[in-house]
């Protein structure tokens, strides 16, 4: 079942994008995209930045199998950018728990950045955490599509579906 069709998620992440520019103007930027379910929407948002003061750098890491989290979080690809003076933004493609956030904060914090700030496409609005820019709060439902996965599958599907299993 949609749950977000393809023209919503433009919509809304054009909107996050004028957001981001007008709140960053003038300085620099590095979105932070946490592979692999916010890729999409990372290189969707950066092409609404502005292009002389926005970088992007990537990281990798796994908590989920299946539709359950593991409740650990591996690190297995770290970012390469110096973050010093640099206003970092951590691209996620969603919050559940909330386990992977506090994971992220405290590492990205860790490379002293100028300032953190968080984006996550979605939210399932389970924790008691104000995120900097949503795109979107939905269900505590599973969900597929612009790149959230079932075990890898459904990452390219244009839009936000929700998961039910056969
Ligand atoms: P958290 O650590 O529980 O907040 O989970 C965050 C991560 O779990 C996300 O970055 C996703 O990779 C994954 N995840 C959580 N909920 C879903 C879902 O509904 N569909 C697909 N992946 C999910
Ligand atoms: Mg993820």
């Amino acid at each position: 079942m949609i749950l977000i069709t393809e023209d919503k998620i433009k919509n809304r992440v054009k909107e996050l994008g004028r957001e981001i520019r007008n709140d960053y103007k003038g300085k620099q930027v590095v979105l932070i995209c946490v592979l692999k379910g916010s890729v999409f929407f990372m290189t969707d948002l950066a092409r609404e930045l502005d292009e002389t003061t926005t970088e992007i750098d990537f990281m990798q890491i796994s908590s989920y199998k299946g539709t359950e989290s593991t409740g650990k979080i591996n690190l297995i690809n770290d970012i390469t950018s110096d973050l010093k003076g640099k206003n970092a933004i951590v691209v996620e493609d969603i919050i559940d728990t909330g386990l992977t956030l506090d994971f992220l904060i405290n590492h990205i914090n860790s490379k002293k950045p100028e300032s953190l700030k968080i984006c996550s496409f979605l939210n399932k609005n389970k924790i008691n955490y104000k995120i900097d820019y949503t795109g979107f709060e939905i269900p505590n439902e599973f969900v597929i599509g612009y790149g959230l996965d079932f075990d890898g599958k459904y990452r390219n599907l244009p839009n936000i579906s929700i998961f039910k299993q056969k």
